[in-house]
């Protein structure tokens, strides 16, 4: 499927996170150019604003609106997920893709290691809050933005925020195999709600994730993405496919690159890990009760 042959989304809301740059910010731009009711989720007031702005003088549409929220913080979680229900009757689409590296070890106001934080607590919490309304929806699907990186993932759940022998890529690689074992373990507990939940390696894309990586690696990321990125807009576009293509209609639980499906990593696919990180993932954000 291409951009140009997008369906027509008019009618449909979606949501999508980390929208104020790179890949999210491109496929912001291609949902409402497709007509969606789009809402984008940026953390920073004044990009955000900025960034809407763009995302409307780019694809033209009048049906674009901002929340804001930071998804190292579990409140902001919950603020937005309030806020979204109390204006939006429908949610059709939620692209989770909002995400992060971090060079050192840092905690969030909630005492988690903040790659972990955003990057799989963001998309679990946020997808559980909504849920309902998601489902209220269907047919409705939830897009999750992992990574190949997740092929290399470890996940000790005694210290999943490293504790102990914290590296930058050691934390990145645990994030993206949470974000697959969410996907698997969430499609399981959707089965016969027809409501679908994938997976997504968007590309080796040429963005701004890895501005905060070491300072001494950044000349070789500069002519790594000169010469063996792609572009946000091609990343974006594999997002759009899984969002919007009637050729994943029904398909569920799944891990794409390339839109094709592909076997994920052993560890991916343990479903016990899948069950138990869900537990301690409801422990970690006090779900359901907050
Ligand atoms: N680039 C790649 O090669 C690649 C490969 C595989 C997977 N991915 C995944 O693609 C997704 C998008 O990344 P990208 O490459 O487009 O990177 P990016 O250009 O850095 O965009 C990341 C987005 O996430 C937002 N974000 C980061 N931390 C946040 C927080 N605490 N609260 C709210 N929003 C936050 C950023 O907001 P600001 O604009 O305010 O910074 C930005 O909108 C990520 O999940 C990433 O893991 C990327």
């Amino acid at each position: 499927m291409t951009t140009e042959a997008l369906p027509d989304m008019t009618g449909k809301t979606v949501l999508i996170t980390g929208a104020t740059s790179g890949i999210g910010l491109e496929a912001a731009v291609m949902l409402a150019g497709a007509g969606a009711r789009l809402i984008i989720v940026g953390r920073n007031v004044a990009k955000t604003g900025i960034v809407l702005a763009e995302v409307a003088q780019r694809s033209e549409s009048k049906h674009i609106n901002s929340m804001l929220c930071d998804f190292a913080s579990q409140a902001a979680i919950h603020r937005l997920a309030d806020q979204f229900i109390a204006r939006h009757q429908r949610l059709d689409i939620l692209i989770n893709n909002a995400g992060t590296v971090n060079a050192h070890r840092r905690l969030t106001e909630d005492g988690v290691e903040t790659t972990f934080a955003v990057n799989h607590l963001g998309y679990f919490l946020l997808t559980n809050l909504l849920l309902d309304r998601i489902k209220a929806s269907a047919p409705a699907r939830i897009v999750n933005v992992a990574s190949q990186a997740h092929y290399q993932g470890t996940l000790d759940l005694n210290d999943p925020g490293f504790e102990h022998g914290y590296r930058i890529m050691h934390a990145y690689r645990r994030s993206k195999l949470a974000n697959v074992l969410f996907t698997r373990e969430l499609a399981r507990r959707l089965e016969g709600s027809d409501v679908t939940v994938n997976a997504v390696h968007p590309g080796v894309v040429a963005t701004h994730i890895w501005d905060g990586a070491p300072r001494w690696t950044q000349p070789i990321f500069a002519v790594t993405k000169k010469f063996f990125m792609i572009s946000p807009e091609a990343g974006a576009k594999t997002i759009v496919y899984l969002a919007a293509s009637p050729e994943v209609e029904g398909k569920s639980g799944l891990y794409f690159e390339n839109n094709q499906p592909k076997e994920p990593s052993r560890l991916a696919r343990d479903e016990a890990l899948g069950e138990t990180l869900w537990i301690e993932s409801e422990r970690l954000t006090h779900f359901p009760s907050p």
